[in-house]
C-alpha cells in the first residue's frame, strides 16, 4: 500500500500544478501544529519566491482547488501562506480498511530491491559471563535484524565469538595448574581426547577471572598463558581439544542465556573461524603495496585528506607476527564477502569502538576486502547506566551478570503481578518473565542507540508512561475487549472499520495509519527507536479513545462492530511492532 502522505502528498501536487505551479511545491508533512490541523503543506511559503506573488494567494488557489476533493475534510489557507489539512473521516477509514484485509503486513509493502545483509552483534566472550555491556547489542541487533526481514531483506545475524586470543591461553594454563594429569597436557598423547569436558560452565567461569588476575601479579604465568595461546594457535592437539571443549560448554551456556532474551543466531561464528584467512589476506596487502612497516609492525595507512581528527594506522601484525583484533576483524569480512555477498554489513558495537571501526572499514576498502557494492555500517550503541549516572553495577559494586539482572527483574515482576491479583505460580512466572522481558528490551530499544541510558528498573517496570509494561498492559486490554465481545456475539457479515465517530476514534486512526511508513524509516535509519515511539503514541491514542468510547456497551451492532475491527487492527499493529522489537505479549496480566 503506498504510504497516506504519498498518497495525500500527490493530491496536494496536483493542485498546485492544476494552478500551474511547480507539482514538487505540494509535499506535505504531519502537522506541527495538530491542534489546527493533521497535516500540512508549507508550500506555498517556497513558491511565493519563484512565482514573485504573496504567498497566501498560491495557498488560496490551492486551498480552493482542494474544496470538495473526497480525501480531505477541510483544506484551508491560512496567512501568511500555510495550508492546514484535515483528512476525511470516511477515506481514512477506507486507507485503513485496506490496511485490515492484509493481516500480516498490514499494506507495509516488502521492498522492492531486497538486499543481504550480515549483521553482526552479540559479540560475547568465550568464557566469560555476559555482562549488561553485551546486552545493548544483543537487543538492539535482534530488532535491527527483524525490522531488516520483516521489510523483505535477508538478514544474516553473526554473533561474532570472541574465542581467540589470551583468554584461552589463560584458562588452558589454569587448567594445568589445577588438573596436570589430564592427557590434553600429555604431548606424545596419541589416542582420542574424551568427549565430555573436564569442567563445568560455573567452573569455567570462575577460572577465567581467577587466571586473569593471577596473569597481572605472576609475570611467570602471564608468560605461560602467553605460551599456551601461542601453542593452541600454532595447532597443539591437546589444547585444542580443550578449546572445543570450552566453545562448547560456553555456547551453550549463551545459547541458554540468548534464549531468555528472545534472541538467536543464524551464525555462530568466532573470531578463531577468520584465523585460516589471515596469511593470504596479509599477503596480498603486502604484495598490493598497501601493508608496510613502521615501528616493527605491519600496518595500513587509512588517514584521509579530509580527516579533521587524527586516524592512525590500522595494525595489521604485531611486531611478534602475531595477528590482533583488527586482523580477525579483517579477515571475517573476507569470509563473510565469500560465502554471502552481503550488500550490507551492519556492526553493533559499544560505541568507543567507533575509531576503530572506522579504520577496518577503510582498511577494508582500500585494500579492496571489500567493493564499493558492499555498504559497512557502524551501530554504535552508548552505555548503560545505573541511576548515579555511572555505568551500570550490582548493588556491591561488581560487573553485573545479565543473567542475575534478568533475574532481578523477573522477580520484580513477578511481585508486581502477584500484588495485582491472584494467579498460578506458573503461569504468574510465565507472565512475569514476558512482561520483564519487555521491560528490559523496551527501556533500552526506545533510546536511540547511540545515547547512553540510565536504566531504571522501577521506571521500566512501572505500568505507566513510556515502557514495554505499558505496551503489553495496553495490548492485553484490547485482548480482553476483543473475547469480551466474542463471548458474547459473533461479528456480523460485512463488519468494517467505519468513519471516525470522535476525536479521539479519528486520532486513533490517523495513528494507525502511519504503521507502514513507520516502518519503512525504522529500517532506513536503523532505528527501532522509531518504532517505540510509534507504539507509545498508538498505545495513547488508543487508551484515550478507550477511555472516552463505550465499545462494549455501544447499542448500535454496526457501530460497535466497526470498534471491534478497529481493535483487531490497533492490536494487529502493536503485535507485529513489539514483534520485531523481539518481545511478545502474554494474554492476560
Ligand atoms: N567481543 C567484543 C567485545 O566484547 C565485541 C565484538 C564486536 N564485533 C566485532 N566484529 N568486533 O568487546
Amino acid at each position: 500500500m503506498e504510504k497516506i502522505l504519498e498518497l495525500i502528498s500527490r493530491e496536494v501536487e496536483e493542485a498546485f500544478a492544476a494552478n500551474g505551479y511547480d507539482r514538487k511545491y505540494g509535499r506535505v508533512t504531519l502537522s506541527n501544529r495538530p491542534d489546527l490541523c493533521e497535516y500540512q503543506c508549507n508550500g506555498a511559503m517556497a513558491a511565493a519566491k519563484e512565482y514573485k506573488c504573496a504567498p497566501f494567494v498560491i495557498a488560496d488557489k490551492v486551498a480552493e482547488s482542494l474544496s470538495g476533493n473526497e480525501m480531505f475534510a477541510s483544506a484551508e489557507s491560512v496567512k501568511p501562506g500555510f495550508l492546514n489539512l484535515k483528512l476525511d473521516a470516511e477515506y481514512l477509514a477506507g486507507y485503513l480498511r485496506q490496511m485490515s484485509v492484509d493481516e500480516e503486513r498490514l499494506g507495509c509493502e516488502k521492498s522492492q530491491a531486497p538486499k543481504t545483509i550480515m549483521i553482526d552483534y552479540g559479540g560475547p566472550n568465550v568464557a566469560k559471563p555476559l555482562h549488561v555491556g553485551h546486552l545493548r547489542s544483543a537487543i538492539i541487533g535482534e530488532s535491527v535484524k527483524r525490522i531488516g526481514r520483516f521489510m523483505g531483506h535477508t538478514m544474516i545475524g553473526d554473533v561474532h565469538l570472541g574465542d581467540w586470543g589470551l583468554q584461552m591461553g589463560l584458562i588452558i594454563t589454569e587448567l594445568k595448574e589445577r588438573k596436570p594429569d589430564l592427557v590434553y597436557f600429555q604431548e606424545d598423547y596419541e589416542g582420542a581426547y574424551p568427549e565430555d569436558a573436564p569442567f563445568t560452565i560455573s567452573e569455567l567461569e570462575e577460572i577465567y577471572p581467577t587466571a586473569s588476575a593471577k596473569s597481572k601479579e605472576d609475570e611467570n604465568y602471564k608468560e605461560a598463558a602467553m605460551q599456551a595461546t601461542y601453542e593452541l594457535q600454532h595447532g597443539r592437539k591437546g589444547y585444542q581439544a580443550l578449546l572445543s571443549h570450552i566453545l562448547n560448554v560456553s555456547v551453550s551456556d549463551l545459547k541458554r542465556n540468548y534464549e531468555n532474551l528472545n534472541v538467536s543466531f543464524e551464525l555462530w561464528k568466532g573470531e578463531s573461524d577468520a584465523q585460516p584467512f589471515i596469511p593470504d589476506m596479509v599477503q596480498k596487502m603486502k604484495d598490493d603495496g598497501f601493508a608496510h612497516m613502521s615501528e616493527g609492525a605491519l600496518v595500513v595507512d587509512v588517514k584521509e585528506e579530509t580527516d579533521t581528527k587524527e586516524i592512525p594506522p590500522c595494525m595489521i601484525l604485531k611486531s611478534d607476527g602475531a595477528s590482533l583484533y583488527n586482523t580477525t576483524d579483517l579477515a571475517t569480512i573476507v569470509w563473510r564477502i565469500r560465502d554471502y555477498h552481503p550488500d550490507e554489513i551492519i556492526y553493533v558495537v559499544d560505541k568507543r569502538q567507533e575509531l576503530y571501526f572506522t579504520q577496518v572499514f577503510r582498511c577494508a576498502r582500500k585494500t579492496g576486502l571489500v567493493g564499493p557494492e558492499t555498504e559497512l555500517k557502524f551501530l554504535g550503541f552508548g552505555t548503560m547506566n545505573g541511576k548515579d549516572g555511572k555505568p551500570f553495577k550490582t548493588r556491591e559494586g561488581g560487573v553485573m551478570r545479565l543473567e542475575y539482572l534478568v533475574n532481578e527483574i523477573n522477580e520484580e515482576m513477578y511481585k508486581k503481578i502477584s500484588d495485582n491479583h491472584t494467579v498460578e505460580e506458573e503461569e504468574g512466572r510465565k507472565t512475569a518473565k514476558m512482561v520483564a522481558l519487555s521491560a528490559i528490551k523496551y527501556g533500552d530499544l526506545s533510546n536511540q542507540a547511540a545515547k547512553d541510558y540510565i536504566f531504571d528498573v522501577e521506571r521500566f517496570t512501572s505500568f505507566e508512561g513510556n515502557t514495554g509494561p505499558y505496551i503489553l498492559y495496553t495490548i492485553v486490554r484490547i485482548k480482553s475487549i476483543l473475547k469480551k465481545y466474542q463471548e458474547q456475539k459473533a461479528l456480523p457479515q460485512g463488519a468494517k472499520i467505519l468513519a471516525a465517530h470522535s476525536g479521539s476514534e479519528k486520532a486513533l486512526m490517523l495513528e494507525i495509519s502511519k504503521f507502514n511508513s513507520v516502518m519503512e524509516s525504522a529500517f532506513a535509519d536503523t532505528a527501532p527507536h522509531k518504532v517505540c515511539a510509534y507504539i507509545y503514541d498508538l498505545a495513547n491514542a488508543f487508551n484515550h479513545f478507550y477511555h472516552e468510547t463505550k465499545i462494549l456497551a455501544e447499542q448500535d451492532e454496526g457501530v460497535q462492530a466497526g470498534y471491534i475491527c478497529l481493535l483487531e487492527l490497533t492490536k494487529r499493529a502493536l503485535e507485529i511492532c513489539i514483534e520485531v522489537l523481539g518481545f511478545d505479549a502474554p494474554e492476560k496480566m
